[in-house]
């Protein structure tokens, strides 16, 4: 991929450009818990997109999608977005940077990733880290960590209408070979674990299910989660976001609150304590109580939070039916993959029965993607 990057960029733009890259990201557990206030555990993974630059002396950007065989030239006033869906990531990395006092030159860019698109696995959040990175590297701009990720945060935000947290972004600039982070996402304080479980792997299965109407579904949800922090906060004016309230003060909003509400917080407020109770199995090495949490978390994203569907319902109850360790859908939802952890003499027999019985039921076998934990935002 970096050669033909690397190529073609040379062929549209010339010698000197520099290569930067970011990466797509896992979440072992903590799911619609960001925009939350709660905790999320990420890691980033061995696929993300890279992206060569070249300051260009203009006042505009000139970019190519090799994904995407396609070339978009924009300026970098509010009213410059550009028509394709991709190049707005690009667009709004650059106005989310002038936005917060930095300087972004003309550049010109091509780039490429080897996320699989819509599978769950942030491929516009390792786009946008990738050029967070870079245009603060190029322009010494000096914009810290944290505030890269916001950047890609609220290009999704004020550009591409997903009102998503900080985990994809987060994972994508902070990750870590080997490590998962833990990040609670109010006060933004984190911690790397190391991730190797010995005898287990990490194994996605992607559905290959694209659910059309995403978007407007996750700002939904996370509409119900507000409402019912709201509700909550009347009583407990302590309640900030969802996160801080107890079981018992959703109770007391029962009657108050849509039930569709009730239910999405009555998720959100188990899932923020499942990512504790993880953590602390992790460091006992306890795998057992790890996959009996991402369980929990299925069933909790599939009935009370419904973000699940058909297909990944399917390839949960088959984990559960043969064994494994820990199954659960991962990311936002309504398609893209399921996560298992699964003990190293099942992963054959599971992944085999998973592509045929899946198949059987749903005329196409699921892709499989062994996960490795890897690092983030990076100048190669
Ligand atoms: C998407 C969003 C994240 C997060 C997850 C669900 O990936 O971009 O911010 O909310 O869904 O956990």
């Amino acid at each position: 991929m970096k050669q033909k990057i690397h190529a073609k960029f040379v062929e549209l733009f010339g010698e000197g450009g520099q290569q930067y890259a970011s990466a797509g990201r896992i979440n072992l557990i903590g799911e619609h818990t960001d925009y939350n206030g709660g905790y999320v555990f990420p890691g980033a993974i061995d696929c993300g997109i890279v992206a060569e630059i070249k300051p260009n002396g203009t006042s505009k950007v000139r970019a190519y999608s090799l994904d995407y065989g396609e070339a978009a030239e924009f300026g970098l006033e509010e009213a410059d977005k550009p028509a394709q869906a991709w190049a707005c990531y690009v667009f709004g990395v650059c106005r989310e940077t002038i936005k917060r006092g930095g300087k972004v030159a003309g550049f010109d860019t091509v780039f490429a990733g080897d996320v699989p698109l819509g599978a769950g696995l942030s491929s516009s959040a390792a786009l946008e880290s990738t050029f967070a990175f870079a245009i603060n590297e190029i322009n010494g701009n000096g914009i810290d960590k944290f505030e890269l990720a916001r950047i890609g945060q609220s290009t999704e935000h004020n550009y591409c209408g997903v009102m998503c947290g900080i985990m994809d972004q987060f994972a994508s600039i902070f990750g870590k070979q080997d490590s998962l982070i833990r990040l609670n996402c109010k006060t933004m304080e984190y911690k790397y674990f190391p991730f190797k479980p010995e005898g287990y792997r990490l194994v996605l299965i992607d559905s290959c299910v694209k659910h059309e109407l995403a978007s407007s579904a996750y700002n939904k949800r996370r509409a119900s989660c507000e409402n019912a922090a709201a509700a909550i906060a009347k009583r407990h004016p302590e309640v900030e976001f969802l996160s801080d309230a107890k079981r018992l003060w959703l109770d007391e909003v029962r009657e108050e609150i849509p039930e569709e509400d009730f239910l999405r917080a009555e998720y959100v407020i188990g899932e923020v304590q499942r990512v504790l109770d993880v953590c602390d199995a992790l460091e006992r090495g306890d795998y057992e109580t790890v996959g009996e949490m991402m369980y929990q978390t299925h069933f909790g994203l599939s009935r009370l939070y419904e973000v699940s569907c058909e297909e990944l319902d399917f390839l949960n109850k088959l984990a559960r039916k043969m064994e494994v360790t820990g199954s659960r859908v991962m990311g936002g939802g309504f398609g893209g993959c399921t996560i298992n952890l699964v003990k190293d003499e099942l992963y054959e027999p599971f992944i085999a029965a998973a592509k045929k019985q899946f198949a059987e039921k749903f005329g196409h076998e699921p892709k499989i993607y062994d996960v490795v934990i890897s690092d983030g935002a990076r100048k190669l």
